[in-house]
């Protein structure tokens, strides 16, 4: 049985979907590994160093024609008709953003599973891609925000004068949000953040920030039973929108995150609330690639309204290449592990099991997923 790791291909993609470390521990499993040459190259790993972990490094065929085939992002239709009928596909897949490569994987035979429809238990906290690429993105969100800004983030008294801390309004705290507080907070800023699921009023006090939200009956069931956010009526986004408008104009910085799962992002900070805000402030749009939550925000560009930088970012994951990999081919390493049937070293799957109902797309031709099933 051969698992193979073709490199990606996808504009910007840097990341890797196995590491020298998973290879080995891949091999141990009782499979072999090949490794397209240069995979590895734009997160930090070397062919040699895959090689040295016992892994075959080969073409891009020989990687994309294996049983089981390892991915970051989605294949390119190129890359899916090197697949072979009855194979296995495991990777970020964005099933809802491209339903036409799902047809395509049932009628290669492809059995494709969509990393990013985890479910949120106990069992499969060490697979979650989401919360592993998040978290790193909400770090990195700081980072570029802070390097953006023509000013300081903490406070500083010097014998010249006093700098004010800048004030940091995170909007959505999920993964990334609470990644954002939490880095933030360590660069000295004032910080405040604001969500729709009031479970996160604590965690962000926790983290040393200011909670910011409209607390009503609505709230009280805005979290579904798997721990993502629902969409809100028009009436609590009118009031919501009350308070933002209030509380952004006073900001330096703010970070957007908000997301609804299968949905687009919900508009949180409209183009009049831009315009209030200081000249020089930044606003980082990690919503950017499901619509934005800032109806300005072009994904993967930087624009300036009123003096206002705004940043469409686009897997800002991918710009912390090995770090990022390194987790999420954890991630691959801890799904495909129960999978792999421990005498015959061969491919195993209870299709009953909720994280593999959760998780594929299609199987022996079919679209079996109820979120992508016309
Ligand atoms: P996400 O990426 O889907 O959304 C980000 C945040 O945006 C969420 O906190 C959401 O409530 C918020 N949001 C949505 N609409 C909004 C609006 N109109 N205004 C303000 N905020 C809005 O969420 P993520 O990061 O995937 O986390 C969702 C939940 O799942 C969190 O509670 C997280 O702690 C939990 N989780 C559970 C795991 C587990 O294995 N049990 C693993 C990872 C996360």
């Amino acid at each position: 049985m051969k698992v193979g790791i073709p490199k990606e291909r996808r504009v910007n993609e840097t990341r890797v979907a196995a590491t020298p470390e998973t290879v080995r521990k891949l091999k141990a499993l009782g499979v072999d590994v090949v490794v397209e040459s240069g995979a590895g190259a734009t997160a930090h790993f070397a062919d040699a160093d895959y090689a040295t972990a016992g892994a075959e490094i080969s073409t891009t065929a020989q990687a994309l024609s294996a049983d089981i085939v390892l991915k970051v992002q989605r294949p390119t239709s190129e890359e899916l008709s090197a697949m072979k009928n009855g194979s296995m596909l495991a990777g970020i897949l964005a099933p809802y953003a491209d339903k036409a490569l799902v047809a395509q994987y049932a009628s290669a035979g492809v059995n494709a599973f969509a990393m990013e429809f985890m479910p949120r238990i106990t069992r499969a906290q060490t697979m979650d891609v989401l919360s592993s690429q998040s978290n790193l993105a909400g770090y990195k969100a700081v980072i570029d925000a802070a390097s953006i800004y023509g000013r300081a983030f903490p406070m500083m008294m010097t014998a010249a004068g006093t700098i004010a801390a800048a004030r940091v309004l995170i909007m959505g705290v999920g993964v990334a949000g609470l990644q954002a507080i939490a880095t933030a907070k360590r660069l000295g800023a004032i910080v405040s953040a604001t969500d729709v699921r009031l479970a996160t009023k604590e965690q962000v006090q926790s983290l040393g920030g200011t909670f910011v939200a409209i607390e009503d009956e609505e709230t009280k069931q805005a979290e579904t039973a798997g721990g993502y956010a629902k969409e809100m009526s028009d009436a609590y986004k009118k009031k919501q929108a009350a308070l933002i408008a209030e509380t952004i104009r006073k900001q330096d910085i703010v970070i957007t995150t908000a997301l609804i799962p299968g949905r687009p992002a919900p508009v949180l900070v409209t183009e009049e609330m831009v315009r209030t805000m200081k000249p020089g402030s930044v606003i980082i749009d990690l919503a950017a690639e499901q619509g934005g939550n800032c109806p300005l925000t072009k994904p993967g560009e930087t624009i300036e309204v009123n003096g206002v930088k705004i940043v469409g970012a686009v897997n800002l994951a991918g710009r912390l290449a090995a770090d990022a990999s390194a987790l999420y081919a954890r991630n691959l390493l801890n799904f495909l592990s129960p999978l792999i049937d421990k005498t015959t070293k061969a491919l195993k799957i209870d299709w009953a099991d909720e994280i593999i109902k959760g998780t594929c797309l299609t199987r022996d031709g079919q679209i079996i997923h109820p979120a992508v099933k016309v």
